[in-house]
């Protein structure tokens, strides 16, 4: 995800600016940029590609300036170039803004702007700011940040460099973290604390709404009226190891943590103003295209296939249209049955799969249209797909996938939303329905987040088994497999999925004294087979730990440990269950002292067939 920096003071601003920059690679990136102020004109130097690309190009010039902004970009609008690289200006050249976040109405803002005489220089959402703060400018830099700030929707972080003021930086923040270094008469501004480590150790960490006014004498933080706010400092006293993962032990953990962000981020501007439908704007086929579509294929490999199989009860229930879901490594020696008329879906967070590009490709080569679901603009999938919907979890550092997962499931359902609307198959009502119930989910991932001590303590009890077992039915079946897959790729144990009511088909041999067993209880409509099912293993003396919407007494009743999620439909359930599951692989992995955000044998990127 994106990184920002940003230095007042008496050192060579540019060099501060490049140095924090490289203290944010850690996060992925695309492209860097920085503006500063050179003899008392605001200069930009942006580039695809390495820091040390700018690095380079900035040597030649060999700035000394005392003020700038910097910028590493993870593109979300437009493609990663030199030209869509932050900061961004105004038409004047004036003010230079760098950002974090989505501007979720910035096609509207665009369009406005764009009759008032605006010229845009870039694909980004972000340059709407730029141009929304030199129509507020009235001599008042944080004045016009904030009026600016009043026209947008979404999420940021943003620090503003103005001509005008070459003793002053502004920034605001609003669900997108910001923090303020404070130094000796020198001040900062980062998107991450590792930024500052070897300047400051005394920050200011920005609350939602709050904006910062950094000058020389000193640096002030105000609320969305511009009242004073009196800030406590946070004193670091992380080392830069474990600042990069923001004081979280593992990136694994980070990212599980990351979720409510992720889901919010990818839902962002999918919405539509009033709640009530689904919007997917990057998709260009029309509801006419997508209706003649006779079958959905859906091919990935891993956690991505595990996302498709939820696609697949999501897109048949919703919209009614058959959807096959295939390992990419079977897809591409099978010679699948394909033709014009099929859809095929390809999930990939890294988006350079190997065998996932191969299926992309063989199924293009057979005149299927591929529309993508991928994490990283501009990867292999992204640019050979007819079709991209960009899943915004921001990078995934850990090996075993977890905020690219629940995103990669929030899309399938817009997918199956928007099929819906294609095919009829769903009233506006119904429709409404599922929307409102995909607008909670972020904020119930995190209610599911304050239970992570009891799961960690539930975790330790069971870190020493040789074997785990996940059942469920339904969507609460393809929960399992990735609960199974998680907990083995980083904790070593062996794990298995089954679907419940396959167990008396054989895995139940394997159920004796004590074997955990996590029954996937989610599904209300099939609760009592499954709780049935939970008896055959209860009955063997396997150990039960129940998972299941809000208090249920019945599940209470028949297991040995129950985790209670929030009360939503079982319909969109898988994304709320797979959390607990998360973290349970997680800390089990701990406590067995495992290398959890590098397992042996796995790579992160899959590139090799
Ligand atoms: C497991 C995991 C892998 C990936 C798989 C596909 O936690 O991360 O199973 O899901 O290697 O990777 P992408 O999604 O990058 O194609």
């Amino acid at each position: 995800m994106c990184g920002i920096v940003g230095y007042l003071g008496a050192r060579n601003a540019v060099s501060v600016l490049i140095d924090g920059l490289k203290r944010l690679e850690y996060r992925g990136y695309d492209s860097a940029g920085v503006a500063f102020l050179n003899e008392g004109a605001l200069k930009v130097h942006k580039k695809v590609g390495r820091i040390a690309a700018l690095e380079e190009s900035l040597q030649a010039l060999a700035p000394q300036t005392r003020i700038g902004i910097g910028h590493t970009r993870w593109a979300t609008h437009g493609r990663p170039s030199d030209r869509n690289a932050h900061p961004h200006f105004d038409c004047t050249g004036k003010f230079a803004v760098v950002h974090n976040g989505i501007i979720e109405n910035y096609g509207e803002l665009r369009e406005q702007l764009g009759a008032r005489g605006h010229r845009f220089a870039s694909e980004t959402d972000t340059e709407v700011l730029a141009h929304l703060v030199e129509e507020a400018y009235e001599g008042d830099l944080c004045a016009a940040l904030r009026a600016a700030l009043e026209h947008v929707r979404g999420s940021y972080a943003v620090a503003l460099l103005s001509e005008y003021h070459p003793e002053r930086l502004v920034a605001a923040r609003k669900d997108s973290p910001l923090v303020v270094g404070l130094g000796r008469g020198e001040y900062f501004l980062a998107s991450d604390i590792p930024a500052l480590l070897p300047y400051a150790r005394q920050v200011y960490l920005l609350s939602e709404g709050e904006m910062a006014e950094l000058t020389l004498d000193g640096a002030r933080v105000l609320d969305r009226q511009g009242e004073p706010v009196a800030k406590e400092i946070f004193n670091v006293d992380w080392d830069a190891e474990a600042a990069e993962r923001g004081g979280f032990p593992h990136f694994m953990l980070k990212e599980i943590c990351e979720q409510p962000r992720a889901l919010r981020a990818t839902l962002g501007s999918r919405v539509t103003p009033e709640g009530d439908d689904a919007v997917l704007k990057e998709i260009s086929l029309t509801l006419d295209e997508l209706r003649e579509f006779t079958k959905v294929t859906v091919v990935a490999c891993g956690t991505a296939y595990h996302a498709g199989l939820i696609g697949k009860y999501v897109l048949e229930k919703l919209a009614r249209i058959p959807v096959e879901v295939d390992l990419a490594s079977e897809f591409r020696y099978r010679n699948p049955l394909l033709d014009a008329m099929t859809l095929v879906v390809v999930i990939s967070q890294s988006g350079e799969t190997a065998d996932t590009i191969a299926a992309l490709r063989e199924a293009r080569a057979r005149g299927c249209r591929v529309l993508a679901v991928t994490n990283v603009v501009g990867s292999t999938v992204a640019r050979e797909a007819d079709q991209v919907v960009y899943t915004w979890a921001g990078p995934e550092i850990a090996v075993a996938s977890t905020k690219a997962y629940t995103t990669q499931l929030l899309v399938m359902y817009l997918l199956g939303l928007l099929f819906a609307k294609a095919r009829g198959t769903r009233t506006a009502a119904e429709i409404a329905e599922v929307t409102a119930a995909l607008r909670k989910i972020p904020a119930q991932v995190e209610m599911i987040l304050e239970q992570k001590e009891c799961l960690r303590e539930l975790a330790e009890k069971y870190c020493h088994c040789e074997n785990v077992f996940f059942i469920g039915r339904g969507l609460d079946y393809a929960v399992a497999l990735e609960g199974a897959l998680k907990l083995k790729e980083i904790s070593y144990i062996h794990a298995e999925a089954c679907a419940a009511g396959e167990l008396k088909h054989g895995t139940l041999a394997l159920i004796v004294e004590g074997v955990p067993v996590i029954a996937l209880a989610t599904q209300d409509e099939l609760l009592e087979k499954l709780l049935s099912n939970v008896k055959e293993v209860k009955a063997r003396e396997g150990t039960v730990l129940g998972v299941c919407l809000g208090k249920k007494e019945e599940v209470a009743r028949t297991v040995d440990h129950v985790i209670n999620l929030p009360a939503a439909p079982s319909f969109v359930a898988p994304i709320l269950a797979v959390v607990p599951l998360q973290l349970l692989a997680y800390y089990m992995a701990a406590a067995r002292g495992c290398d959890i955000d590098k397992p042996r044998n796995l790579a992160k990127s899959v590139t090799v067939e």
